[in-house]
């Protein structure tokens, strides 16, 4: 059986990928740059200076701006992230996560995150969700981003488990990389078309109950 279960944030835990959208489109089109969803795909679960820059590079503005214009363009889109999710609270949860964080504390299995985002652990707190975590892996902490495995095995270190004992779970193409590149058995939550048809997916998170979850381990 699996011993922990190492979980993304936006998009698997609530919906704040929208909220990195949107506030991604606002800045990009404040410096004439137009972002649509199926580019958006490409900025999910990749770091915020990570995604600056793709988004720079989309729009062929690589050399445009100094290190401190670069700086001062990360700081704007978070602070009007940062507004945007002050009002998350438990509502926003997605439907089947607190459950199954409840079935998983029961049945003695470990709970890290292994988000990118620096504002994690906030909105962990916000969906009043923080005591069900074991540990939260510092993005600030690891060496390199997703699609590279460092925070998942960060993830997997904060709870002392083995990385191959342990289930990542993930909405997006680079989070997938990542797992995988750790050796964590994924499980994605959206599309096989931009997840991969060789893993295990859930259209939606009601279906990530801990019988899944088992039925997955058994049959990797
Ligand atoms: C997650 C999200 C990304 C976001 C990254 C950094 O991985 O999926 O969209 O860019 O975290 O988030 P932050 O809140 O630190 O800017
Ligand atoms: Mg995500």
């Amino acid at each position: 059986m699996f011993k922990a279960v190492l979980f993304d944030l936006d998009g698997v835990i609530t919906d704040t990928a929208e909220y990195h959208f949107l506030a991604w489109q606002k800045l990009a089109n404040e410096i004439g740059i137009t972002i649509d969803r199926a580019f958006n795909e490409k900025l999910k679960g990749v770091s915020r200076e990570d995604s600056l820059s793709r988004i720079l590079a989309y729009g062929g503005k690589s050399d445009t701006f100094t290190a401190d214009e670069f700086a001062a363009l990360a700081k704007r889109k978070n602070d009007n992230y940062v507004e945007m999710i002050q009002a998350v609270s438990e509502k926003d949860v997605y439907p089947g996560i607190l459950s199954l964080l409840q079935d998983l504390k029961a049945a003695g299995i470990k709970i890290a995150l292994a988000s990118a985002s620096k504002n994690g652990p906030f909105l962990l707190a916000q969906m009043k969700l923080t005591s069900y975590f074991d540990a939260i892996a510092d993005p600030a902490k690891v060496a390199a981003s997703k699609p590279a495995p460092d925070i998942f095995i960060a993830a997997a270190d904060g709870v002392g488990i083995d990385v191959a004992d342990a289930i990542g779970i993930e909405d997006a193409e680079a989070g997938i990389a990542a797992i995988k590149a750790a050796h964590v058995l994924p499980v994605g939550v959206g599309s096989p078309d931009v997840l991969g048809h060789d893993i295990a997916i859930v259209p939606d998170t009601r279906d990530l109950t801990l019988d899944f979850l088992r039925n997955v381990w058994e049959n990797k």
